[in-house]
This record gives structure tokens, C-alpha cells and sequence, in this order.
């Protein structure tokens, strides 16, 4: 760094995009003590940041132009590639961190047209809610430009643990994408969970410890199960075998009937668990299901 490089925690920063995560980016980023520059194409949303010591921009260029690294955080990259295609000439030399959730084709085109641009690129997935930000728990994921991440990493730490996980710009993305891809597939299960014993006039809240246990102690058992399962190719198990699982699927299926609740989890499951018996992995334990997914 040069010696007129400000302190770490002096560094400018602008936010674009103060929606739920963009605010509670921005104010991550104030309470660190970084000058930050902030814009939302809705301009009363700045109001509060300001508050707290936000510079506002009056435009989108006006906030690219405050600081060397700019963090986008929009709905869709869709959003993001708007905003910023009539903004190259601005962003020429700096930094943008997008932190809008996308996909990995987004974010390698993105690094393009931002490394055609002479503009450092750099794609993350944040991995918390607006609350957890500059908390315990939360962490970002980054890929792309390596040297513009190492060294803006110090400032990015303001929002959240940071995690770099590859050159290809795409690697975040998808990273983010499969982690929640386990949160959503959990977050089914607890809902068809709820639907069932709610429909037995069961209060949410009287059940909600229960689940929770149950979910807690599962994910710790399956998930480094799978992991192990899936490295090895060793599937054969001494806990709970497809066959078994296919035996039982009627007693769900044959419930959620009786309740007059909808199956929006064994639909998908049955045809899996099916095909893979039909293959011959009966004695297989539910990681089998990650191969069955990867051969249609
Ligand atoms: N909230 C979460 O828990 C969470 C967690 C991880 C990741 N994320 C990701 O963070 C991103 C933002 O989420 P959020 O919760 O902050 O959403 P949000 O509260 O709905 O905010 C969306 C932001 O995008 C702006 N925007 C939308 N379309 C735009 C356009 N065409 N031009 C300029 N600005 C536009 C909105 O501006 P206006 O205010 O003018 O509408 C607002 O600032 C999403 O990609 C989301 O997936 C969110």
C-alpha cells in the first residue's frame, strides 16, 4: 500500500442497493468507521444512514466516483448489469464487490464485462440474514479478482467473516447457491412438518422445540454422513437403508392424505428412492440419492 494509504478502518467505501442487506451492509460498514457513500435508486431509504453519518449520492455515478471500492447489493444481477453498463468510464480502476445473489454464468459475465472495462471484479454470497451482519455466524463468500479482494479483504471483514473461494468469478455463486439449496430443502421439510401437526389443531410453538431437536440432531448426523459416503463411494449403511425408506413412504404419503395436507416433499423423494432400489442400492443408506441426482 502506498504511505498515503488511509488506515484500514479510514478506507472509502460506497454502497449501491440499500434495501434490507444493503442498509445493513452500509451500517456495518459506519460502525467501522469507514467514510461510506451510499445510494438507492429510491432516495428516501437513505435517510437513516445518513443518520448515522452516511455521505448520500445524489446519483449512481456520483457514488461510484466516492470510493475506490463499490459494493453492490440489488435483487438481480439483471438489476446490477442496468445500473452499471452506462457506469464503466466511473468504475474504470476500482473495485465492485456484487453481493446480489445470482447465478455462476452471471457473475463469469459479469467478470468479463468488467475486466473488458479495466474494472476489478469481484462476486460474493452472503451467507446471513440483514440482522447477522457484523455478527456471529455470518461470513461472505468471495471469488474472482484475487489481488482486488486481498486488498480490500480488511474492509470487507466489517460486514462479516470472509471466505475466498476461487479465481473463477462463478465459484461464490455456486457455493451460495448449494448452501442454500439445503437451507430451502430444510426449510420445505419444517414447513410440510408444521402443515401436518397443525392440522391436528397441535400449536406451532408446542412442536417447534421438538422439531427443532430433531433437525439439529439429523443435519449433524447426515450431512458429514453424506460427505464421507460421497469421498469414499461408500454408500452401504448401518443406519437406515433406501429399501426400508421406500417401505415406509406410504405411511407420509398416506397421512398427508388423511390430513388433507399437501405432500410437497415425498414427490420428489419417491421417484429417487424408487429408481434406486430398481437399481439395486436397497441397502444403501440416503446418500445413494446424491448419484441418483446426478444421473436423470
Ligand atoms: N435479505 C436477506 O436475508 C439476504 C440474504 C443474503 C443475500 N441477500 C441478497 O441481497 C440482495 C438484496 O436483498 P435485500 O433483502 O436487500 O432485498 P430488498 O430489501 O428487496 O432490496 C432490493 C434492493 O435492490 C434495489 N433495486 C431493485 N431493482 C433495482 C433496479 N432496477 N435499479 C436499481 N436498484 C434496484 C432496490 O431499490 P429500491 O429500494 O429503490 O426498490 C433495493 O435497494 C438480493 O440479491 C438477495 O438475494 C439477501
Amino acid at each position: 500500500m502506498p504511505a498515503t494509504d488511509p488506515t484500514p478502518a479510514a478506507r472509502p467505501v460506497s454502497v449501491l442497493g440499500l434495501g434490507m442487506m444493503g442498509s445493513a451492509l452500509a451500517a456495518a460498514l459506519l460502525k467501522a468507521g469507514h467514510p461510506t457513500t451510499v445510494w438507492n435508486r429510491t432516495a428516501a431509504k437513505t435517510g437513516p444512514l445518513v443518520a448515522q453519518g452516511a455521505t448520500p449520492a445524489d446519483t449512481p455515478a456520483a457514488g461510484v466516483a466516492a470510493s475506490p471500492l463499490v459494493i453492490a447489493c440489488l435483487t438481480t444481477n439483471d438489476n446490477v448489469r442496468e445500473l452499471f453498463a452506462p457506469l464503466t468510464a466511473e468504475l474504470r480502476g476500482r473495485t465492485l464487490v456484487n453481493l446480489t445473489n445470482g447465478t455462476p454464468s452471471q457473475a463469469r459475465e459479469l467478470a468479463a464485462w468488467a475486466a473488458e472495462h479495466g474494472i476489478a471484479y469481484v462476486d460474493g454470497g452472503i451467507m446471513a440474514v440483514p440482522q447477522m451482519i457484523a455478527g456471529p455466524g455470518a461470513y461472505i463468500l468471495y471469488s474472482g479478482d484475487e489481488a482486488a479482494y486481498a486488498a480490500h479483504r480488511d474492509t470487507l471483514a466489517a460486514l462479516a467473516d470472509t471466505r475466498w473461494v476461487g479465481t473463477d468469478a462463478g465459484r461464490a455463486a455456486l457455493w451460495d447457491l448449494a448452501l442454500l439449496t439445503g437451507m430451502y430443502g430444510m426449510g420445505i421439510g419444517v414447513a410440510q412438518a408444521y402443515a401436518l401437526i397443525g392440522s391436528a389443531g397441535v400449536p406451532a410453538k408446542d412442536f417447534a422445540p421438538l422439531l427443532t431437536d430433531w433437525v439439529i440432531a439429523m443435519t449433524q448426523g447426515i450431512v458429514p454422513g453424506t460427505a464421507e459416503a460421497i469421498d469414499s463411494g461408500q454408500h452401504l449403511t448401518d443406519v437406515s437403508n433406501l429399501e426400508m425408506n421406500l417401505a415406509v413412504l406410504p405411511n407420509f404419503t398416506e397421512t398427508f392424505a388423511e390430513h388433507g395436507v399437501a405432500d410437497a416433499v415425498f414427490g420428489s423423494l419417491r421417484p429417487l428412492l424408487e429408481r434406486a432400489v430398481a437399481e439395486g442400492h436397497g441397502a444403501d443408506g440416503l446418500s445413494r440419492m446424491v448419484d441418483m441426482l446426478k444421473t436423470p
